[in-house]
């Protein structure tokens, strides 16, 4: 079955709460020491026959294009990618200079992810979970038996 993107409207703010408390233990999102509600951005959800499969949310500021959150409720069946594609597409179109994100160093699906899909790592800030723990006391402390502390910053530039 084909997988659609589309914009975020209000009508669908339940699977937005519902997709964002799944994956990241609430709306709110704790990075590079700031704690962002994801249910208030912009961003785009994957569609697979009519049923919502998945949710980016991004933010813009001037030519560079973060990418707060992405979750997939199926992973493995194409919505992360679509995902992707879609963003890549609006942010090129508008004049974005890079695409960046951030994810922890216990993710190493999504590293892989990301890095399959064209971003490159920038940057490692040490300990940067460890203080996003402050913000946010829900951020588990190990998963996978790996404990969560560092953050990594890929990017695509156009
Ligand atoms: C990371 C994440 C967003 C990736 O999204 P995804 O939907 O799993 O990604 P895709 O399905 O597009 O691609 C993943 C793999 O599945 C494969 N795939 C896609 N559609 C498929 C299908 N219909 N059948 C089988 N495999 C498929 C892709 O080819 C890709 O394979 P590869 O890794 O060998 O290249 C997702 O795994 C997820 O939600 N993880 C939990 C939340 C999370 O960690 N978010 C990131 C926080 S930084």
């Amino acid at each position: 079955m084909a997988i659609e993107v589309r914009p975020v409207t209000p009508a669908d703010i339940a699977y937005v709460q519902q997709s964002l408390t799944a994956a990241f233990h609430g709306t709110a999102v704790a990075v590079h020491g700031e704690l962002i509600d994801a249910s208030d951005l912009p961003g785009g959800i994957a569609w697979e026959d009519d049923e919502p499969v998945g949710l980016l949310t991004y933010r813009a500021v001037g030519t560079d294009w973060e990418i707060v959150s992405i979750a997939a409720d199926r992973p493995g069946t194409g919505a992360g990618g679509a995902l992707l594609v879609w963003i890549f597409d609006l942010a090129a179109r508008s004049g974005a200079a890079r695409v960046w994100l951030v994810t922890t160093n216990d993710n190493v699906k999504a590293l892989r992810f990301y890095q399959r899909n064209g971003f490159d790592l920038v940057a490692v800030h040490r300990d940067a979970v460890t203080r996003a723990r402050a913000l946010k006391p829900a951020i588990p402390r190990e998963l996978d038996g790996i404990p969560l502390r560092h953050e990594l910053e890929l990017e695509v530039r156009f």
